[in-house]
């Protein structure tokens, strides 16, 4: 056993000393606690607004290193799994720890494709939307209103009823999301077939009209399906940790997964991906981008699509996507966006505020390029990462409700406001 590292801390207050143990790169904040000033001194709170330096669990699902611009899934580099796995098998070794061999492959694939239908009552609300609701306010509503279908999902601890809602969440998320596509644009809803792969069948209930069979176009199919597989998971993100928040008050998982998808909504956030795009058709041509970077540089804007919370380095997502783009422009043609995007892109990546702020282009400033080029409509960016994420939020749900030091999530507070006073206008001088 190698020598237990220590902080070795002394309250200049006191002259007390305390020994906390490092494990792991990190100290429990709840060894915080032991410091006190006097006896009735609730102890020491850590202060972390935007948790920028806490953990707040242990995982074994996704490992990131902003610096040097890493990636991995249960240890395999993104990289590698892009292009190599598809988006179901990511998602198996998301959930599972283990990529799945051709017959579980096989298998998992059927279980998805045979639970792609939801209830038909699901259709009544969804057409009770405003023409021009946005998809993703439609897509959090309907992960929400799936509860109401399957009671039996409040056994958060049953794992064979995890089993069933996780993949019901995962078939059903590229209905959902097809079905308020089709509701905005006033056309009929196509139904799933069960002939096609998981992401040929989003691609057949988003664009059949009255061909007897939709049949995809296969570069655009796989093109998609790496763009799901890039956005499966990425660790304690804001929707990940929403999810494991709210999982963590023991609720079903389509509430928890309909926070999660509110979260990724922010335009901080997943979001971020149709604001380029409108960022971009505002810039409108290259020769305009020196006065926009001009404009973001005086903090009059933010370049969306870059800066990351965690890569202070490229993300290694955003280089993928660039070499998705020229597949899918081989058979849509060329996105003229994207020429805005490299100019931007290039003057930024020259420009000290840039590199003094470490900021980099990531997963979404490029993404949205490919699906506006693709045909979907920038509202529905947001609807995609969802469907790439979800198996991402399952699967850190999943972790969570079996980590026996997980229990409901409830921070405390460093209290700023009033003294105790009365309504008859008297007040004690606050301590
Ligand atoms: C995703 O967490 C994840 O893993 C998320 C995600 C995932 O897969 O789940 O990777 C997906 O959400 C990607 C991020 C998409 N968002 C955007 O592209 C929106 C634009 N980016 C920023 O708003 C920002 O970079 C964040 C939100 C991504 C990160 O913000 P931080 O880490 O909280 O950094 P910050 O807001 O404190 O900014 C630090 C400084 C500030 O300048 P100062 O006040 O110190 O002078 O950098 C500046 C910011 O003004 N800055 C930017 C900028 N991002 C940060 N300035 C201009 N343009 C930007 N995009």
């Amino acid at each position: 056993m190698g020598t237990t590292r220590v902080l070795q801390i002394t309250d200049s207050q006191t002259g007390l000393s305390y020994e906390i143990p490092v494990v792991d790169g990190a100290i429990r904040a709840i060894d915080l606690r032991q410091i006190k000033v006097s006896d009735d001194d609730f102890g020491l709170l850590s202060y972390d607004p935007a948790f920028l330096n806490t953990a707040s669990c242990r995982s074994a699902i996704t490992y990131i290193d902003g610096d040097q611009g890493i990636l991995r899934y249960r240890g395999y580099p993104i990289e590698e799994l892009a292009g190599q796995a598809s988006f179901l098998d990511v998602a198996y070794l998301l959930l599972h720890g283990e990529l799945p061999g051709k017959d579980e492959s096989a298998g998992w694939a059927d279980e998805i494709t045979h639970h792609t239908f939801v209830h038909e009552n699901v259709k009544k609300f969804i057409d009770g939307f405003h023409h021009d609701a946005h998809p993703m306010g439609i897509l959090v509503s309907t992960i929400a209103a799936l509860s109401t279908f399957y009671p039996e999902a409040k056994a958060v601890s049953d794992q064979a009823r995890q089993h069933e809602q996780i993949v019901r969440l995962i078939a059903k998320m590229p209905t959902l999301a097809a079905f308020a596509y089709r509701h905005a644009m006033g056309l009929p809803y196509a139904y799933p077939d069960n002939e096609l792969s998981y992401t040929g069948n989003f691609l057949n209930m988003m664009r059949k009209m009255s061909e007897p069979r939709y049949a995809p176009n296969p570069v655009l199919e796989q093109a998609l399906d790496v763009l799901f597989v890039l956005h499966a998971d990425h660790e304690q993100n804001c929707s990940t940790s929403t999810m494991r928040v709210v999982g963590s008050s023991q609720v079903d998982p389509y509430s928890a997964a309909a926070a999660a998808a509110a979260a990724l909504f922010g335009p901080l956030h997943g979001g971020a991906n149709e604001q380029v795009l409108r960022m971009l058709g505002e810039i409108g041509s290259v020769g305009n981008v020196p006065a926009y970077i001009e404009r973001v540089k005086r903090g009059e804007l933010r370049l969306m699509g870059f800066g990351h919370r965690v890569y202070k380095n490229y993300d290694p997502r955003a280089t993928i996507i660039k070499k998705v783009a020229d597949q899918v422009f081989e058979v849509t043609g060329r996105n003229p966006m994207l020429d805005v995007a490299l100019e931007l892109e290039r003057i930024a990546l020259a420009d000290d505020y840039f590199i003094r702020h470490k900021l980099y282009p990531n997963v979404d400033f490029y993404s949205g390029i490919i699906y506006q080029a693709m045909g979907f409509p920038v509202a529905m960016f947001p609807v995609l990462f969802a469907i790439g994420r979800m198996p991402g939020w399952l699967a850190q749900w999943q972790e969570g409700t079996t980590d026996p030091e997980q229990k409901i999530s409830r921070p405390r507070q460093l209290y700023v406001g009033q003294g105790l006073r009365h309504l008859d206008g008297t007040a004690q001088v606050r301590r």
